[in-house]
């Protein structure tokens, strides 16, 4: 492998700036041609490829989002994008693909990989902690620390003027952030997409908190649960349970961006590194993880098909127990 070029896809993600880096750096350090492509496989399918040095990288560590660009590339999807997507690697003789992103983004990858025979290796990059083979995804910690910090600031409001919140979180399908950031705010009830909550029971947890002196609730609303976001959910238990004023907000992006937390850093740079590395020793069509600290892989195949049901049994018992 001589040249290899790196991408990310999907949402962004905390840490991809890390990894990128220590994807770059890893490489060039072992000799290699290093590349990065804008805007995910839009990049590639429009021929905005760069070279990159080791100090194209420099200064971004702490930065969010990412200094590539990111999409989400219906193009890609057709077999005339991922042609030409083919023709502009083999154009700078790239035969090694670094892609940072979600399960999108790996499918992608894998359709690619089987196609063209090209050299694939995938970090999982998304906040929302839904890919098999990594116990974190690059960018989950810094969103639940951002998400927390937005909390606790409502439970501010919400205590002084005696409220019950619905706050809505991100996730697509999956509560992870939901669970973790119900347990690390302290609220009352989260409701999850694995998991039926139902409207009787979450009135009946909020009566509850009400008959024994809570004067503010907080309910944190995962945007895949199946009775709705945070707004229908609240319109829902208002009809039936109006002891509180309620009110509803809805975190939305906030919790893609800022400064990755130093796990999302580490994470990033330590999945970078073995990306590359896994490049070299020849492997191909697998996803870095991390597991039980430490870095494993996973083949990107079972990464996106023994996806999901992540959330930890504690914490799910926790969220009753602790909010009485
Ligand atoms: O996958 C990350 C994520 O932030 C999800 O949590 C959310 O459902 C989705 O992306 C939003 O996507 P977009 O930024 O394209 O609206």
């Amino acid at each position: 492998i001589k040249n290899i070029a790196v991408l990310t896809s999907g949402g962004d993600a905390p840490g991809m700036n890390a990894c990128i880096r220590a994807v770059v750096r890893t490489g060039i350090y072992n000799g290699i041609n290093m590349f990065g492509v804008l805007q995910g496989y839009q990049g590639l399918i429009s021929n905005n490829i760069n070279p990159m040095d080791a100090r194209s990288v420099s200064n971004i560590i702490h930065l969010g989002g990412t200094i590539l660009k990111t999409a989400r590339c219906l193009e890609f999807k057709t077999d005339e994008g991922m042609a030409l997507a083919y023709e502009n690697m083999k154009a700078r003789d790239i035969d090694g693909l670094v892609v940072i992103g979600g399960d999108g983004t790996f499918t992608g990858a894998k359709r690619f990989g089987e196609k063209f025979g090209i050299r694939v290796m995938g970090v999982p990059g998304t906040i929302d902690n839904d890919l098999y083979g990594s116990d974190f995804t690059l960018g989950y910690d810094t969103a639940i620390n951002t998400v927390i910090e937005a909390i606790d600031k409502i439970r501010d409001t919400a205590d002084s003027h005696d409220r019950l919140f619905f706050i809505e979180v991100m996730g697509r399908d999956s509560g992870c952030i939901a669970l973790r950031s119900a347990i690390s705010s302290g609220a009352e009830a989260v409701l999850l997409p694995e998991k039926e909550t139902s409207l009787n029971e979450l009135i009946s947890m909020l009566e509850t908190g009400a008959s024994t002196k809570k004067t503010s609730s907080i309910v944190i609303v995962s945007e895949g649960h199946k009775d709705g976001g945070a707004y229908e959910v609240a319109k829902k238990v208002k009809e039936r349970f109006n002891h509180y004023d309620t009110k509803v907000t809805i975190l939305g992006h906030l919790q893609r961006g800022g400064s990755p937390s130093s796990f999302d850093r580490i994470l990033g740079s330590r999945l970078g590194f073995a990306a590359v590395n896994e490049l070299l020793k020849g492997n191909t069509m697998e996803m870095v993880g991390l597991r039980g600290n430490e870095v494993k892989t996973t083949s990107i195949e079972e990464a996106l098909t023994r996806h999901t049901f992540k959330l930890e049994s504690d914490l799910l018992e926790m969220t009753k127990v602790l909010s009485i």
